[in-house]
């Protein structure tokens, strides 16, 4: 790989012959000596290695423990270093911490204080849901989000906002890696690669290097891809390329359907998800990701892409067995697509934790009623197979019927007929089994008009 340039805390870098594989994390530390930025989970789950990488998009806070150098090519990389002024004078955010007590052994602070000045930046007052992916164990949320609060007015300072202007175009691709700018670049790369890993995010990937140590061999980023970042919001169709963030599709999606950003909403940290792709999220093929029970409710099709070579296939078809997908050597996911739609789509994420946590089951409903009667019904669930999977029986059981309580307890069999869940850490098969059962019922519930929030439910 010949070079890389980014700017880093407003000051061009260039780096030659990179290890693709070096995470932004360790280079800051070891290479550069800017300790600010802390190890703590190595994982993307505590955000104390929380950075601020710009680019057309806008800032966005990541976690520099899963970002590979390549990752910041064209970009701008603000740490904790960068968040005071050049003179040392304090972001407000910072001076807001400092007047707040916001901070005991200080080890979480430099990550809260990014992901503080990201949120100041694009004037999100969300602290809940922005700060969620930054642990603190001594000083307690309390006092970081009165700080939070307390900055929102002030002005951004003047060196927060003025980067992204020198990044030039130098050119990172050598034999073995690619730091793809166009679908097609990546197309015609990966035919000739075809063992080669894609990284997306990184947020899957990331790991396997941090935990398992594994060699990555030839590897393509797919983070500068333009084309492959667009949603497109049709007035028959919705498309959303491989590329697009968690974070940017939450954004397009919301006016549409609702619960399905508010699951997104629940995906990660801001942090995951401003680095996870929608890609990333199906190709990993795992059985518990957020994303495809939401897209195979909609009726989604993956778009395949080999070479020149195009193929569409219905999202649930994709995943064949657990960690076996339909996907040849040499082919990438190009977008995902679903029809444009009146929304009915429930989506129902439990897990053990609110925010930042794993699906034990994921379910999501997508269910038209009219004149009383079921009209069509796709219900797919994360969690309770080895793979993402619709609930075919339990549809078959609904469709042609009456919307009643006594249509949906007359699916109870049907549900075991879809689906014989495991037990495991999260939760055990029985469990999952009833929850399942449960969450039609919610839906119904919620459909007519019932409560069934806790809070909602009084005497
Ligand atoms: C702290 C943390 C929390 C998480 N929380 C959640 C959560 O709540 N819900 C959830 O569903 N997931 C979660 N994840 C998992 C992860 O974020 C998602 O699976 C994510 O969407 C993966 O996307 P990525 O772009 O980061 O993938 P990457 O890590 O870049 O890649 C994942 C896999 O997909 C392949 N790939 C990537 N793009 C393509 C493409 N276009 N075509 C073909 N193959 C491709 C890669 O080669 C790799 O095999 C979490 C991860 C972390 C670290
Ligand atoms: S070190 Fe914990 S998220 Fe990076
Ligand atoms: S101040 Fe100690 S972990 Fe947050």
């Amino acid at each position: 790989m010949s070079q890389i340039a980014f700017l880093l805390n407003g000051d061009l870098v260039r780096l030659s012959d990179v290890t693709p594989t070096t995470t932004l994390l360790d280079w800051l530390r070891e290479e550069r000596g800017l300790t600010g930025t802390k190890e703590g989970c190595n994982e993307g789950d505590c955000g104390a290695c929380t950075v601020m990488v710009t680019d057309a998009g806008g800032a966005r806070a990541v976690n520099a423990c899963i970002l590979f150098l390549p990752q910041l090519h064209r970009r701008a990389v603000r740490t904790v270093e960068g968040i005071a002024g050049p003179n040392g004078q304090l972001h407000p955010v910072q001076r807001a911490m400092v007047d707040h007590h916001g901070s005991q052994c200080g080890f979480c602070t430099p990550g809260f204080i990014v992901s503080m000045a990201t949120a100041h930046l694009n004037g999100r007052r969300d602290f809940d849901d922005q700060l969620a992916g930054n642990l603190c164990r001594c000083t307690g949320y309390a006092p970081i989000v009165r700080a939070a609060e307390a900055a929102a007015d002030r002005p951004s300072p003047d060196w927060m906002v003025d980067d992204l202007t020198r990044i030039d175009d130098a050119d990172p691709n050598g034999d073995r890696v690619l730091v793809a700018r166009t679908a097609d670049e990546l197309a015609a790369w990966y035919r000739n690669h075809p063992s080669a890993t894609l990284v997306g995010g990184a947020t899957d990937v990331g790991l396997w290097v941090t935990k398992q140590f594994r060699p990555l061999g030839d590897v393509a980023f797919l983070s500068g891809i333009d084309d492959l970042k667009q949603i497109d919001i049709g007035d028959d169709e919705v498309r959303i390329g491989a590329a697009a963030t968690l974070s940017d599709i939450g954004e397009a999606i919301a006016p549409l359907h609702p619960d399905f950003a508010e699951l997104i909403r629940r995906y990660g940290s801001v942090q995951v998800r401003n680095a996870a792709t929608i890609g990333g999220n199906i190709a990993n093929g795992s059985p518990i990701g957020d994303g495809p029970p939401a897209l195979i409710a909609l009726g989604a099709r993956l778009h395949l892409r080999r070479g020149d070579d195009r193929r569409a296939i219905p999202l649930e078809k994709f995943f064949l067995d657990y960690g076996k997908q339909d996907r040849q050597p040499g082919e990438f996911v190009e977008a995902v697509s679903f029809p444009r739609q009146a929304d009915r789509l429930k989506c129902y994420k439990l897990s053990k934790r609110f925010d930042q946590d794993i699906s034990a089951v994921c379910g999501c409903f997508n269910i038209s009623v009219e004149g009383g009667t079921v009209k069509a019904a796709r219900i797919a669930f994360g969690g309770m197979a080895g793979i993402p999977k619709r609930a075919t029986s339990v549809e078959a059981a609904l469709t042609g019927k009456t919307w009643t309580a006594d249509t949906v307890a007359a699916t109870w069999d049907a549900w075991a007929e879809d689906f014989t869940p495991l037990s495991d850490m999260r939760a055990s098969g029985g469990y999952r089994l009833d929850a399942a059962r449960n969450l039609l019922t919610r839906y119904f519930l919620e459909d007519i008009g019932g409560r069934t929030r806790v809070l909602e439910v009084g005497p």
